[in-house]
C-alpha cells in the first residue's frame, strides 16, 4: 500500500509539492485546503476542503483516512493550523513535517518598520494622512478601520467579506506572482507613501518589496507569528525524501 500522506496547503510550496508528488506510486496523497478563495488553482493530486473542526476534529480525519503522514506546508502566518497538527499528529503518533519557506531578509536600502501584529501596523502609519498600500490578505483588513484618516489600497486575492473597513479604501483584485516594474509603475501611479506587508518569503510576491527599496519607500513589516513544527524543512526535494523514507519499499 502506498504512504498516505496529508498535506496542508494554500501555499505555493504545498502545490509545488503536489505537483513534485503526483502520480509517484509510493504515495497516496490528499492536499487540504482551508477554503479561503472560492477559486483555487487546480491541483494534480485529490484536494479536500474546509476547517477540520480543531484539534479532535483533525485526529478523527487522521485516524478515519488512515493518514501516514502529514505534511504542514501552510502559510507562515497560518499559526493555529499548525498549532492543530503538532497536537493532531502527537495524540496519533502520525509523523509531521513542516515545509516553512525562509522569510524575507532587509537588504541595503530597505527601509522596514517591524511590528508584532496588523493593529501595531495601522497605530504604525501615525497620525498625519497617508497613501497605503496593503498587502496583507482580507482577513487583516478591518485592523485598518481603526485609522480612518489614511487612503488605502489594498490588494486581494479575492473581496473582503468584512463589512467593518476602512472608509477610504481602494481594492484591486489581483493573484500573483509580480514584477518589479510593474510594482515600481503601481506604486508611483498610485502616490504611494508607504506599504504594509507580512513577511511572507517566497519569490511570488517579493517585487513589491524590491520596487519600494528602489523608491526608498518604508515598510511597515508585519513580524510572523509563532508557527508551531516538529521538524521543520525549507526544500520540496527534503519532504520529497522524508516520505520516501516512511514509504514501503516495494510499492
Ligand atoms: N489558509 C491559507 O490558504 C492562507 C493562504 C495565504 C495566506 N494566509 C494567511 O495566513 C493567516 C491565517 O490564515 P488562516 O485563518 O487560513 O490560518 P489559521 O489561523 O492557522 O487557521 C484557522 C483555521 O482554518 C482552518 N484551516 C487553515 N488552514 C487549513 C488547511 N490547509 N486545511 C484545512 N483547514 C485549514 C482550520 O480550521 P479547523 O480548526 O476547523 O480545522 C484552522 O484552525 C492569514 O493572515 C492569511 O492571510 C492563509
Amino acid at each position: 500500500m502506498p504512504l498516505r500522506v496529508l498535506i496542508l496547503g494554500g501555499t505555493t510550496e504545498a502545490s509545488a509539492l503536489a505537483e513534485r508528488i503526483a502520480g509517484d506510486p509510493r504515495l497516496a496523497p490528499i492536499l487540504s485546503l482551508a477554503g479561503r478563495t472560492a477559486n483555487p488553482r487546480p491541483q494534480p493530486i485529490a484536494t479536500r476542503t474546509g476547517g477540520f473542526g480543531g484539534v479532535d476534529g483533525l485526529v478523527d480525519f487522521l485516524r478515519r483516512e488512515a493518514i501516514d503522514s502529514t505534511v504542514d506546508a501552510t502559510h507562515p502566518y497560518a499559526d493555529q493550523m499548525s498549532a492543530h497538527a503538532v497536537a493532531a499528529c502527537g495524540k496519533t503518533g502520525v509523523p509531521l513535517a513542516s515545509l516553512v519557506r525562509p522569510e524575507w531578509q532587509a537588504h541595503d536600502g530597505d527601509r522596514w518598520q517591524r511590528v508584532p501584529s496588523p493593529e501595531a501596523a495601522a497605530e504604525a502609519l501615525g497620525a498625519a494622512p497617508q497613501r497605503v498600500f496593503l498587502t496583507l490578505g482580507r482577513q487583516d483588513l478591518h485592523v485598518f478601520a481603526a485609522a480612518p484618516q489614511h487612503h488605502y489600497i489594498a490588494r486581494l486575492i479575492e473581496r473582503p467579506e468584512q463589512t467593518s473597513l476602512p472608509p477610504d479604501l481602494r481594492l484591486i483584485q489581483a493573484r500573483g506572482p509580480f514584477d518589479v516594474a510593474a510594482e515600481r509603475r503601481l506604486l508611483i501611479d498610485e502616490r504611494i507613501d508607504v506599504l504594509v506587508s507580512k513577511n511572507s518569503g517566497g519569490t511570488a510576491t517579493y517585487a513589491k518589496i524590491a520596487a519600494a527599496r528602489a523608491l526608498a519607500l518604508p515598510v511597515i513589516m508585519i513580524a510572523r507569528p509563532h508557527k508551531p513544527a516538529r521538524q521543520t524543512m525549507t526544500e520540496v526535494d527534503e519532504v520529497v525524501r522524508w516520505l520516501h523514507d516512511l514509504a514501503p519499499r516495494g510499492v
